[in-house]
């Protein structure tokens, strides 16, 4: 006995580095799956960018998050290379990550070959997001096995990572050079199938996949970067997305074809909660928001009647023209029905005075818009009856784990596919994408909240009801996560 306590009090458990793309989606994920690796008594270092710290400072409650796993869990930082000033938010991330390739490389050297551990293990494996390369060859160097955490879909990773096969099938480019954005996309030609995707040829429409590819030039450099990024996943030991094999099991049986080793163990927030409940702990409300949240809607959403409000939220990084605001402020407040907004301060692009005093104003009797809201306790409030999203991933998952039913206008990259398969494989919402037209939104929202709604929330319910399957003991998720630990802890032997 007393070797073995002695064994147990100098070897300290593994070390795992986890480095998501700095930006809210990603950096939500990635804590998620740093708490459940803290809670199974590894050793965590975030690495995050200082702009996003400082914001995660300002707004999130981090330290009392983490507080209870003490050392175990650690940031660290290096520099995006952008200026303080430098918007982050819509296309403009694209320039996060071409930064971050330019500026990373040494910085993220000098962090591995100065971390003596501070008294935890060196790191004994890189958990990193789909588009930091940079970082592999300093950790081959050393040793350190790596893996990949992409925070998007499996139905969105896999049209990404065949890029190569559908532009030998002339199926991107997507842009005509010569024509405006918005008139191309409406045309028909966007509705031919795309045939070069395994499994999905009678799915995707050229619409449909991830928008990244709406580019007029293979050559352009945000697209050349996914592309090539999308390939190296292969390379590593393994791939880890936040999903289930009830939701998206054929497209993981694909991807498995080239990446055997693929970690379902979604959906990681509500596999955090449940975790914790298995271990006696109570999961409050922590925030690890950029923004300040508005806790108000709550108070508000508490007066108002069960599955009467529609809440409306395009995540962290969407950005509406002025046009765009007013065709969906006036779709929703013709729609009659009561509504939620989050606008976000930098969502608008231009002059936010030069919007007129009537929304704020008509906004008052139908609604209630909120720079920021905790939306977690939103999605599963009773007055909330549907979700208008940008079908982001992580808010799609947070609406399937509650059961419910979406209406789906998304913005950009993999949003445009987690769309498709909302509403044509899930049946669990409807999909407006390349419109924005007050008229049907109108009809969308009537239909989403009114006849439509028991026939969506039907199937919203059974697919809540297998991811809660998933994450329980014995399912495929909690399973996954097991087999996943056990390779972290054979990292160190
Ligand atoms: C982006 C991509 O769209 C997404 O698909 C990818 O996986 C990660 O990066 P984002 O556009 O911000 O992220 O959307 P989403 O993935 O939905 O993440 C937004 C997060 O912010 C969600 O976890 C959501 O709960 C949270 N959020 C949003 C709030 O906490 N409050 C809000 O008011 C709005």
């Amino acid at each position: 006995t007393k070797m073995l306590k002695q064994e147990t009090t100098v070897t300290p458990p593994p070390h795992i580095l986890i480095f998501p793309v700095p930006l809210q989606g990603h950096v939500n994920s990635m804590l998620n799956l740093a708490e459940i690796l803290c809670l199974s008594g590894l050793h965590v270092t975030i690495l995050l960018s200082d702009y996003t710290h400082r914001r995660l400072l300002r707004h999130a409650s981090l330290d009392s998050r983490f507080s209870r796993y003490a050392t175990a869990f650690r940031v660290a930082t290096i520099s995006d290379g952008l200026p303080d000033d430098h918007p982050r938010s819509g296309h403009r991330i694209l320039d996060i990550v071409l930064s971050l390739k330019e500026v990373g490389g040494p910085q993220f050297r000098r962090l591995m070959e100065s971390s003596d551990g501070g008294g935890r293990q060196r790191v004994s494996c890189l958990i990193m997001d789909g588009v930091f390369s940079f970082a592999i060859p300093v950790v081959e160097e050393m040793g350190i096995p790596f893996v990949y955490f992409r925070t998007i879909s499996a139905c969105s990773f896999w049209p990404y990572f065949c890029i190569q096969e559908i532009i030998d099938a002339g199926e991107v480019p997507l842009k005509d050079k010569n024509e405006d954005k918005l008139t191309f996309w409406k045309k028909k030609e966007m509705d031919l199938m795309v045939t070069s995707v395994p499994g999905m040829e009678k799915l995707l429409r050229r619409r449909d996949i991830p928008a990244f590819c709406r580019v007029e030039d293979v050559n352009d450099p945000g697209f050349q970067s996914i592309k090539t990024e999308t390939k190296k996943t292969a390379q590593a030991t393994a791939l880890i997305l936040n999903t289930f094999e009830d939701l998206e099991g054929p497209v993981l049986d694909q991807i498995r074809k080239h990446i055997p080793n693929l970690y379902s163990i979604g959906p990681l927030h509500s596999h955090l909660k449940s975790l914790l409940k298995e271990k006696g702990i109570e999961s409050s409300h922590h925030s690890s928001s950029f923004w300040k949240e508005d806790n108000t809607c709550i108070a508000w959403l508490d007066s108002q009647p069960p599955n009467s409000v529609i809440y409306v939220s395009f995540g962290s990084i969407t950005m509406l023209t002025k046009d765009e605001l007013l065709e969906f402020w006036y779709g929703l407040v013709n729609s009659g029905y009561t509504f939620l907004w989050v606008v976000r301060p930098d969502s608008v692009i231009g002059d936010r005075d030069e919007i007129p005093v009537e929304i704020e104003e008509g906004t008052r009797l139908r609604g209630l818009m909120v720079e920021w809201v905790p939306q977690e306790l939103v999605l599963g409030h009773e007055s909330v009856g549907a979700f208008l999203t940008h079908s982001g991933w992580n808010s799609t998952l947070e609406g399937i784990v509650i059961g419910v039913p979406m209406l789906c206008w998304p913005y950009f990259a993999d949003q445009t596919t987690n769309s498709r398969f909302v509403s044509e494989v899930w049946e669990i919402g409807l999909d407006m994408k390349d419109t924005c037209d007050r008229v049907l939104i109108e009809r969308m929202v009537r239909e989403v909240m009114g006849v439509r709604r028991e026939e969506l929330l039907k199937k919203a319910c059974g697919m809540a009801n297998l991811a809660k399957k998933a994450i329980c003991e014995g399912g495929s998720s909690y399973m996954n996560l097991n087999r996943l630990i056990e390779f972290f802890k054979s990292t160190v032997l």
